[in-house]
This record gives C-alpha cells, structure tokens and sequence, in this order.
C-alpha cells in the first residue's frame, strides 16, 4: 500500500500526473475538486455550500473537505493506496489529516511537489478541457487528442470546460495557493516526506521524474 500526496498549484498537472500513477499503479485517485466538482453538479448541500466559494477561486472550509476525504478514505478501493490530489491545501487540513490516517492505522509515504512557474499556469489553465464521459484532460496548446473532437482514451465527443478557468479566478487561486497552500512545502520537507519534480517538463517527461520518486517509496509496484 503507498499513499501519496501531489502539491502543487492550480494548473500543476495534479491531475494530470494522478492520473497517470492510478492507471500505472492500481493506487485510487483522490481530487477534492473533482468530488466537490461532482457534489456541486449533484446540487447535494456540500455543493450548494461549495459552488460560489470556487467560482471565487477562493477555499472551501476545511470542515467540508476533511469530511469528505474522512469518509472517501474508508472505501475499500482504498486500500490499495490512493493519491491525494488537492488536499490537503492548508496546514489545519494537514493536520487533520495526520490524525486521520493515525485513527485508522494508515500512514504517508511521500509527498511529490510539482513545481512550475506562474506564468506558464496562466497558459495551462486558460486551454484546459475535459472529456465530458471519461474525465480525460486535455489542452488547446499542450496535448489536444490525436483526432480533433474525439478523446483519445473513450471515443467520446463531448468535452467540457471548468467555471473557475479563467484569468480572474485564477488570480485568486493562486493568492490562495500561496497564502494558504505553499506553507505545506515545508511542513513537509521536516517531516522528511518531500520530494520535488520540475513540472516545467513535458508531461512524459514529468511523468518519467515522477515515476524515478515512487520507485525510491516502499510499496510502490509496477
Ligand atoms: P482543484 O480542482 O484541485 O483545482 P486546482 O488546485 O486549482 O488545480 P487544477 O485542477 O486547476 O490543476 P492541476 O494541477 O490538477 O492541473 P491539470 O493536471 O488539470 O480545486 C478547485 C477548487 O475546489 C479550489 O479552487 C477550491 O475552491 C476547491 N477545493 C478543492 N480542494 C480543496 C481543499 N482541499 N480545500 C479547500 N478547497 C478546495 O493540468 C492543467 C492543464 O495543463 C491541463 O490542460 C493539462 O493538459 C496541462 N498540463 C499538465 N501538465 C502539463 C505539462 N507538464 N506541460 C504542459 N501542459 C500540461
Ligand atoms: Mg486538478
Ligand atoms: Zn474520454
């Protein structure tokens, strides 16, 4: 079992990487914004809580998201491992999360910060689409499908764009990130548990850095 955590800020490759180590791994991919993404669509009270507080670019409530992941974190695909994709994102949240994973016997084996300049997030962020069936992502400059229109991982021909990727937001996003987010480099570099990756790369070869840091984490099978 591995248990990892991706940092970085909006428009990292988070995602994009988690996704990447769950098809290669078999380990759970754990996005609080998907899921908050998904409640909000779902229009549940989380998400009705939710919604306008991301269309801001600004954080919801640590209450919110620790309950979320207490509850996902208990799954049996678990079990497995997972990658936390997103959380924690302030160092309450960090916090909490060390009491979680002590209540229930499980424990971190590494945290990968992705490191990438501000400017190129702008770019990212600003071409980031998704497919509407599989949640495969994509990027008008960086990584369109291979055919136009049609996902390259499910044939699908619906895709879709996030409310909160737009300059304006992102600007808040990214206070948030480094208001809020960034201290958690160094809580865990003395924890001992970080492991930076330069995201500046191309995503094969971000991928490829990522991979060299799993195999140094015990657990981790190919
Ligand atoms: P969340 O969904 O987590 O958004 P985020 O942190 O802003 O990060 P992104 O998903 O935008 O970026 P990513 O790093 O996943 O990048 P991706 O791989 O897609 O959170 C959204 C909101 O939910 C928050 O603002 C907040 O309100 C709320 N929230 C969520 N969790 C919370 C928490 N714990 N506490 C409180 N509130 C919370 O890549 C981006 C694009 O770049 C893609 O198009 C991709 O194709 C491309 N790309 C990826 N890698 C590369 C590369 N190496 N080179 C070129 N292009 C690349
Ligand atoms: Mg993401
Ligand atoms: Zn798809």
């Amino acid at each position: 079992m591995t248990n990892i955590i991706l940092l970085g800020p909006p428009g990292a490759g988070k995602g994009t990487q988690a996704r990447r180590i769950s098809e290669r791994h078999g380990l759970v991919q754990l996005s609080t914004g998907d899921m908050l993404r998904a409640a909000v669509a779902a229009g549940t009270e989380v998400g009705l809580r939710a919604k306008e507080v991301m269309e801001r670019g600004e954080l919801v409530s640590d209450e919110i998201v620790i309950g979320i992941i207490s509850e996902r974190i208990d799954a049996p695909d678990c079990e497995k491992g997972f990658i936390l994709d997103g959380f924690p994102r302030t160092l309450a949240q960090a916090d909490a999360l060390d009491r979680l994973l002590a209540a229930k016997s499980k424990w971190l084996d590494g945290v990968i910060e992705i490191r990438v300049d501000d400017e190129a997030l702008v770019a990212r962020i600003a071409g980031r689409f998704t497919c509407a069936k599989c949640g495969e992502g994509y990027n008008d400059t960086f990584k369109r499908p291979k055919v136009d229109g049609v996902c390259d991982k499910c044939g699908g021909t619906e895709f879709s764009r996030r409310a909160d990727d737009n300059e304006e937001t992102l600007r808040a996003r990214l206070l948030a990130y480094y208001k809020e987010t960034a201290p958690l480099i160094g809580y865990y570099y003395a924890k001992g548990l970080l492991h930076s990756v330069d995201g500046m790369a191309d995503i094969d070869a971000v991928s490829a850095e990522v991979e060299r840091v799993l195999g140094t984490l015990a657990g981790v099978s190919g």
